[in-house]
């Protein structure tokens, strides 16, 4: 999203990590230059917010996060209640009560080349920080986003459903958005569909109806997205999974993205067409909802 001002370890005091089984200060978290995670972005992670000292959704969070393992057949050498208490001793060390984790399982380090079989050590750490993806501005006013050029792998590449450490086309989509002075990238499947924002879900809203594109068409099974999913339903917000094309996005009612990172944003403009509404009233019901299942979870 615009103006980052992503968390940097320097600009504060003491970020926290937690390091294969124990709290370390951020310059002994160290990994390997051998590591693939590092080599090959071979590895899978999760970004997780806590709020007033608690981890938001960690269960959907570590579910996903073992499941995104086992797809690439990477055995996280934890149990998800010790990463539980991983997490739990990490923001419990953390400077503030609110704020964000990176955790990131590694292949962990092997001989150069790609082959994983003879990686014995996955690398697993968690880091707490402060996180602000999002100007109060884009939040108050709405983001500009840009359809990218840069197209989302399918599901025959990657399954959208693996968060995993390669993240090099959503990175270019991005600086495609910061080149054209935009908040962020939509990015389109690989059939000119859209799948979704660079680290967001996206939904719009056409005559009151909720409309976000399945998983399988590019995105990834956001966590914010299922929240907001459940709230639809007990809003009484008619929702559907269906497939989206930009002429969809440039005709839309309303247009927002969600994510652990964003939250929920509205979107202003799309490709330099204003939308009629931003931010529109069911993105302002389910923002206000979403607010209070965040501060209910605490
Ligand atoms: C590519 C991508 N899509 C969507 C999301 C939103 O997912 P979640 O709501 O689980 O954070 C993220 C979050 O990091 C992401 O990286």
């Amino acid at each position: 999203m615009a103006n980052p001002a992503i968390a940097n370890p320097l600009a504060h005091a003491a970020p926290v990590c937690w390091l294969n089984g124990k709290l370390v200060a951020p310059e002994q978290a160290t990994i390997s230059v051998f590591d693939h995670g590092l080599l090959y972005g071979d590895g899978v992670f999760e970004g997780i917010r806590f709020y007033n000292g608690k981890a938001f959704r960690l269960h959907a969070h570590l579910e996903r996060l073992f499941l995104s393992a086992r797809a690439i057949a990477l055995d996280i050498p934890y149990s998800i209640a010790a990463l539980t208490g991983a997490v739990v001793d990490t923001i419990a060390a953390a400077p503030e009560p609110n704020g964000y984790l990176r955790l990131v399982v590694t292949r962990g380090p092997g001989p150069l080349g790609i082959d994983p079989s003879r990686c014995h050590s996955p690398q697993v750490f968690v880091i707490a920080d402060r996180l602000q993806l999002v100007s109060e501005r884009v939040r108050h006013e709405g983001a500009k986003v840009i359809i990218a050029a840069t197209r989302r792998l399918g599901a025959d590449g990657l399954d959208p459903r693996i968060k995993s450490l390669n993240y090099l086309n959503h990175i270019l989509a991005r600086m495609e958005a910061t080149h054209a002075g935009a908040d962020e990238a939509i990015l389109l499947n690989n059939a000119g569909r859209i799948a979704e924002g660079s680290a967001d879900n996206i939904f719009i809203v056409k005559k009151g109806e909720l409309l976000t594109p399945p998983v399988i068409e590019g995105a990834l099974d956001g966590i914010t997205r299922q929240v907001v999913l459940e709230l639809a339903q007990t809003l009484e917000i008619n929702a559907r999974e269906i497939p989206l094309a930009p002429y969809d996005l440039f005709t839309a009612d309303e247009c927002f993205l969600t994510g652990t990172g964003a939250e929920l944003i509205p979107v202003g403009h799309v490709d330099g067409r204003a939308l009629p509404a931003c931010p529109g009233p069911v993105y302002q019901r389910l923002s206000a909802a979403f607010r209070q299942v965040v501060s209910q979870d605490i």
